[in-house]
């Protein structure tokens, strides 16, 4: 690994000498070391959360047209995990980069837990291409408005049945159908109002180094992004405990590393390689 981390040092100074952007794509790897669970590891989600439903029905706007309070319950599941975790050294070495970097960084995430906003990581450099938990909008696409997520879960123990006693609350302000939470469901797409997709390609092509962090690459916009940066002759840099779908791309790529472990240790190394560049080469 010490090795693969040295040569990170050029790559980031030939980005920066080229005034291009420093971005990272992270998923639901970055947040397992706050107890954050994935979604296709042994404990993840689509693998625990839902045993009466295949994740690809369920966690779909058909499925929850027909069972609100299930997806309801379930997301509010979600939303107390997040509740009770905090941002680990990954989450914050990431803040620190964009400190460093300021315009010259970029974090694309498909994570909903906002653990990179409470790590520091500001809204204008950052977009949540799955959207987030902390907002909700009409099931029925009345208005273009979004509101804040409806229910005080921050004292609230975990309870199902919140969901029941907070109906009211969930009901559309202007047509009274019920709300929904503004996170990307399966049978959707991608755009750029809610889920910043044309600000996230835009991002890829002007990208020197990518690295894509804790995500299996199940996903296509996070696909199309590596692609669009690989095109652009991007390196890209490959953090995760294990293969996953980018690796063999990466690794057969001039410009490719591959780095293996938790996204919690590599991460503030490569803050430190970063530190010590801009130290010594006022970049
Ligand atoms: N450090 C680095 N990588 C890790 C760590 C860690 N500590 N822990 C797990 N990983 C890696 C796993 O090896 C796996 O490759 O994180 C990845 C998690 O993959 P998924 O569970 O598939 O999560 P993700 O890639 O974010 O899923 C993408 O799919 O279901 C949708 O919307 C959902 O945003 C999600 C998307």
């Amino acid at each position: 690994m010490k090795q693969t981390l040295e040569k990170i040092k050029p790559l980031l100074a030939k980005t920066l000498s080229q005034n291009k952007l420093v971005t990272f794509l992270t998923g639901a790897g970055v947040s397992a070391e706050s107890g954050v669970p994935t979604y296709r590891g042994s404990d993840g989600i689509w693998v625990e959360g839902t045993r009466n439903y295949k994740p690809q029905d369920f966690a779909t706007l058909k499925f929850f047209k027909n069972n609100p309070a299930e997806v309801w319950k379930f997301m509010l599941y979600r939303k107390t995990t997040f509740r009770d975790v905090q941002p680990n050294a990954g989450h914050i070495a990431l803040a620190n980069i964009e400190q460093l970097l300021q315009d010259r960084f970029r974090l694309i995430t498909q994570n909903i837990d906002r653990l990179h906003h409470r790590a520091g990581n500001s809204s204008s450099r950052t977009y949540e291409i799955h959207g987030s938990l902390e907002t909700v909008r009409c099931s029925e696409e009345c208005s273009n408005e979004i509101y804040p997520f409806p229910i005080d879960v921050s004292e609230a123990p975990y309870d199902a049945s919140l969901v029941e006693k907070s109906w009211e609350v969930l009901k559309c302000l202007h047509c009274g159908s019920i709300t929904r939470p503004n996170v990307l469901m399966f049978d959707e797409y991608y755009d750029e109002r809610l889920y910043k997709m044309e600000s996230a390609i835009e991002t890829a092509l002007n990208t020197g180094i990518l690295f894509i962090v804790g995500t299996s690459g199940a996903t296509n916009l996070p696909n199309h992004i590596a692609s669009t940066a690989r095109f652009k002759e991007s390196s890209i840099v490959d953090i995760n405990l294990e293969d996953n779908d980018f690796t063999a791309e990466v690794a057969d790529d001039p410009n490719g590393l591959v780095l293996r472990g938790k996204s919690g240790e590599i991460l503030p190394k490569i803050e430190q390689i970063l530190r010590e560049l801009l130290e010594s080469e006022n970049l």
